[in-house]
């Protein structure tokens, strides 16, 4: 089983961001500790991270017909990312929706996730945690349906 694993603006900046809403670990780390994940659970990630919605976009769709499911942190583009959402709702990929922080404990303009009800589940307020929950989640979800 592949999967991908995407991380929208500003997440190549862990580690020296707000470590009260995101914690102190970089995104390299969380990314070493997903790899160990998936190694154990026999599964395959490709990573990528992007400041850029189109190149989001573009990564999707050149490789969502070779894999099971996503595994997305988008940032901001979260609240906004108006064509990230339909990228994601046109592929039909199964994804869960990771966020470090408790966005629904936060600002009111990050309360709303534009792709919520798109995703299998909503994975919040963990920080690095939450990326390792969201591979297990995701995982047994995908081997229940083989
Ligand atoms: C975030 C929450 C977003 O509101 C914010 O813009 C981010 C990170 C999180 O992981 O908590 O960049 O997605």
């Amino acid at each position: 089983m592949k999967l991908l694993v995407i991380n929208g603006p500003n997440l190549n900046m862990l580690g020296k961001r707000d470590a009260d809403q995101y914690g102190t670990e970089t995104l390299d780390q969380i990314s070493h500790r997903m790899s160990a994940k998936a190694a154990e659970l026999d599964v395959n990630l490709e990573f990528f991270q992007s400041n850029h919605e189109g190149d989001i976009i573009d990564f999707i769709q050149a490789n969502y017909e070779n894999v099971s499911g996503i595994l997305i942190n988008p940032g901001a583009l979260t609240h906004y990312g108006i064509s990230l959402r339909d990228c994601l709702s046109d592929v039909k990929t199964p994804f869960i929706e990771i966020h470090l922080s408790d966005i629904h404990e936060r600002e009111e303009f990050r309360r709303h996730s534009l792709i919520s009800d798109l995703s299998f589940e909503q994975i919040k307020g963990h920080r690095g945690d939450g990326y390792i929950m969201a591979l297990e989640r995701l995982v047994s979800h995908l081997r229940k349906q083989l």
